[in-house]
């Protein structure tokens, strides 16, 4: 039984509805990063339409702003409003996104490194948007830069020409170029930059969402364009203060609390609280269990385990060991997240041998080795009674299938369902089980992110190495559940029971031997 969360049920409770509401392929908050990358698309192509039209200069920006917004409404307009709205979304799914790697706990041990590097993206995103509203130089441009200069006299590293440009009669055009510049070239490359680290170590990265996803969330942002069009305010004025402003909240939040405080003390406040989220992997820390390990007696480079890696913690070399094989595999231990999907990509990992013999695998985990993983299969398979006796796979990080234990059922769990070999579920069956489950995390979400992806694929005979066809896949389900999901996969399990005694009352019936599982 696992401890209790609250926060992470209440979380996985709300995935549960938005599943429900676009379906587990299209819940937008399995798709949060994907979703932040398309609105910087958006962000990006609009902005390069109102670049066309802008003028840079101090004396010239605000005019030319408004004329993109008011004579072109149809394009310039419409533009202006998706490029701001797609820049809140984009701020939206990225806390989302913080958010829902924190509740899962997605955050420490191997993962800090993908936390640590993002904090600063998202900073650099809100500088993005900060220099964004300086360009348009209305009275809210003026605002963000009068506290700018304020935060930046705070700090020594800035010379004094730079803060003494919004001062009137300083104010000059060279100033405003260089937020242009780096507005429009250079935050956009440090940001490109940044986010290549941010998912560095990761591999088979998706940066787009479900087509689907993407065209109602872009359609969202034309109605709202269209509803609430972004405008801008009045013109900036140095000889007076900025009354009324209707401020982004996403961007310019900090910039209220200099009416309060120093700008020394929102310095404390903001560095201290980005400190504080970047050191949180450590607070606690997580140990990651031991890496995977590479047996070159039984590893012939195929490259499987390499491809499978979710966590680019292996890589391919030259042999080194004068087999005939051309290459081998490295486990890079700082990056193993310690799944096992590799294990269950060896095609070495059968453990269809002798009964006595101590199996070896090309890569396995040390901790949970594949022939301990075949004698806790054997001695589940041993205590098993009835009539329908059925064998559950299931993965540390979903719903905790010893709990579905019972005369006729038994669960063994295993650090990730993409650690299952096809042929462990071939050499189940062949024990004589009348069905085995294999439950994974919730369809379209994986705590290691392709395992039941992969597993999935393997037994459907669509990634190596595959389930042999002759292998009878009436006896054979595949669930994924979180730990609240633990209704519905009894549903589930219940009704693979039936159509398990269905099978037999068929196979009673017929004329002729009854048909076992593992039968060619
Ligand atoms: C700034 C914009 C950001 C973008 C565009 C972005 C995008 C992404 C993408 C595409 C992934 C890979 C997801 C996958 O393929 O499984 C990812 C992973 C991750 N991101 Fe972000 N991210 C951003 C900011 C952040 C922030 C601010 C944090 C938290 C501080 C964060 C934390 C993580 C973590 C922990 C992972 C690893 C997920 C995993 O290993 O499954 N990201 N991000």
């Amino acid at each position: 039984m696992k401890s209790f969360n609250p926060i992470k049920r209440g979380y996985l409770a709300l995935e549960t509805w938005l599943s429900f509401s676009f379906t587990p392929a299209w819940n937008p908050f399995y798709h949060l990063g994907t979703l932040t990358f398309f609105f910087l698309w958006v962000v990006l192509i609009s902005g390069l339409y109102l670049f066309v039209f802008f003028d840079s200069s101090i004396h010239g920006a605000y005019a030319s702003v408004e004329r993109i917004t008011h004579e072109q409404w149809y394009a310039g307009g419409v533009m202006r409003s998706l490029h701001r709205y797609a820049s809140d979304a984009a701020v939206v799914t990225i806390l989302l996104h913080m958010f829902r790697e924190f509740a899962l706990d997605r955050y420490r041990g191997f993962r800090w490194y993908s936390w640590f590097t993002g904090i600063p993206s998202l900073w650099m995103i809100i500088l993005l948007g900060i220099t964004g509203y300086w360009l348009v130089w209305d009275m809210l441009a003026q605002y963000v830069a009068i506290g700018s200069s304020r935060l930046m006299d705070a700090v020594p590293i800035f010379p004094e020409a730079m803060t003494r440009n919004f001062l009137e009669g300083y104010l000059n055009d060279r100033f405003f170029i260089l937020m242009g510049f780096l507005h429009l070239l250079g935050q956009p490359m440090f940001l490109v930059f940044m986010l290549w680290f941010h998912v560095r170590r990761l591999s088979h990265v998706d940066i787009n969402p479900p087509r689907g996803l993407a065209i109602g969330s872009f359609l969202a942002l034309l109605v709202l364009s269209a509803a609430k069009p972004a405008i801008s305010h009045g013109p900036a004025d140095l000889s007076r203060v900025p009354a009324v402003l209707n401020l982004d909240w996403f961007y310019l939040n900090v910039y209220p609390l200099l009416d309060y405080w120093t700008a020394g003390q929102t310095w404390i406040l903001t560095t201290g609280v980005s400190l504080l989220l970047m050191l949180l992997p450590w607070l606690p820390r997580k140990r990651t269990a031991p890496a995977a390990v590479v047996d070159l007696n039984h590893c012939n480079g195929c490259g499987q385990c390499f491809d499978d890696c979710p966590f680019d913690a292996i890589s391919m070399q030259k042999r080194t060991d004068g087999a005939r094989w051309e290459h081998e595999v490295v486990v890079n231990p700082s990056l193993c997240a310690a799944c096992g999907i590799c294990m269950g990509a060896c095609p070495s990992s059968n453990p269809m041998r002798r009964a006595d013999e101590v199996i070896k695998t090309g890569i396995d985990m040390p901790q949970f080795p594949l022939h301990e993983i075949r004698a806790r299969t054997e001695a589940a398979i041993a205590a098993l009674r009835g009539d329908t006796r059925i064998l559950v796979f299931g993965c540390e990080h979903g719903f905790d299938v010893t709990e579905l234990n019972s005369t006729d059922t038994l669960g063994v769990t295993l650090f990730c369902s993409g650690m299952v070999p096809p042929t462990l579920i071939e050499y189940a069956l062949k024990k004589g089980v009348e069905g085995v489950v294999v439950s994974g995390c919730r369809p379209a979400d994986c705590y290691f992110r392709y395992g039941n992806k992969w597993m999935t694929k393997r037994i459907q005979g669509l990634r190596k190495p595959v389930l042999r066809p002759r292998v009878d896949q009436r006896r054979l389900m595949i669930l994924g559940a979180a730990e609240t999901d633990g209704a519905g996969l009894r549903r589930d399990l219940a009704a693979f029971r039936q159509s398990l005694v269905a099978l037999k009352t068929e196979a009673d019936g017929a004329p002729g031997p009854a048909r076992r599982a593992g039968d060619g």
